[in-house]
């Protein structure tokens, strides 16, 4: 990009960012973070779950995998600010996210085009803690949202951090989130975890897309058996109590977790894992 480029992108920019916020409403609620001229994304879609550890990070980027794979152009916004495991998943941790000028924020790209912003991307070591206070971490979500030069986005992926915190509340009530897709595993708790998801979702008139049931059974390597070291699953009965769809139900599979720890979730991930799901979001779209 020529110098005289980069001026006239700057320029319109902060034409776009004045005007965005003289349109914002002024006391009317919390306020919508909106994109600049140069970002269209057609939908958003948040990965919660009522709890942590449960697999949202997985399938963020399963989805993201598969949509990608189905020709859609994905972004993901890693909002676990001071948890963030996307970088890591796509084997991009070395990468930084640039800053064209003051504002203007180039994400990083996987191999297969995925475009990935993450707190772990803009610090100096992937080691480094994040200890941040409510307002500096609701100043960072904005500014991965507004200020990233997106470009033609069909989904944004929104990884969630666990829990219904300060930074999801943010999520939610800030980003155009189109629906959520809600995570769990197959214990004991899992109607009460799931439903603080759901409710969470419904207080802020948000639709749910589906369930993914996470880590609910376990294929024996010897005998093929399908085991459920959890406990039998507890998808159908907990997407009927909610009247929410299943989305589909994915293994505890060593090589996944292998794919994540090397980073090659976008060239090795298996085919069609949750192409449910995909049929789902699509039909929620239209
Ligand atoms: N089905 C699975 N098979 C094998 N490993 C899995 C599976 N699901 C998750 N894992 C592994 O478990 C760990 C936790 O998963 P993940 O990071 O996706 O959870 P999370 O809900 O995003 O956690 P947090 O709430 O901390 O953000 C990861 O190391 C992941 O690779
Ligand atoms: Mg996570």
């Amino acid at each position: 990009m020529t110098p005289e480029e980069e001026e006239a992108i700057r320029r319109e920019f902060e034409a776009s960012r004045k005007q965005g916020h003289e349109q914002q409403p002024q006391n009317q609620g919390p306020e919508m973070f909106q994109t600049n001229d140069f970002s269209h994304i057609k939908h958003v879609i948040g990965v919660v779950s009522g709890k942590g550890g449960v697999g949202k990070s997985l399938v963020t980027g399963i989805l993201a995998t598969e949509l990608m794979r189905a020709g859609n152009k994905v972004a993901i916004l890693d909002a676990d600010i001071t948890g963030p495991s996307i970088p890591k998943m796509f084997g991009i941790s070395e990468q930084r996210i640039t800053a064209m000028d003051e504002h203007f924020l180039i994400p990083a790209t996987t191999d297969y085009g995925i475009k990935v912003v993450s707190t772990n991307l803009v610090l100096e070591h992937e080691t480094d803690p994040v200890i941040w206070r409510g307002p500096i971490l609701m100043g960072v979500l904005k500014q991965f949202y507004e200020d990233v030069f997106w470009g033609d986005i069909d989904y944004l992926l929104v990884d969630m951090p666990p829990g219904t915190g300060d930074v999801a509340l943010t999520v939610f009530q800030s980003l155009p989130i189109e629906g959520v897709v809600i995570v769990s595993s197959p214990q004991d708790l899992v109607q009460m975890v799931v439903g603080k998801a759901v409710n969470m979702a419904a207080m802020m008139n948000v639709p749910v897309i589906g369930l993914v049931e996470n880590m609910s059974y376990y294929v024996c390597p010897d005998c093929g058996k399908h085991l459920e070291p959890f406990g039998p699953s507890r998808a159908q009965g907990t997407v009927d109590a909610f009247g929410i769809d299943l989305l589909g139900k994915l293994p505890i599979d060593p090589a996944i977790a292998e794919l994540c720890d090397k980073g090659t979730i976008e060239r090795d991930l298996p085919e069609h894992l949750l192409d449910n799901a995909l049929q789902i979001i699509a039909e929620h779209d239209a």
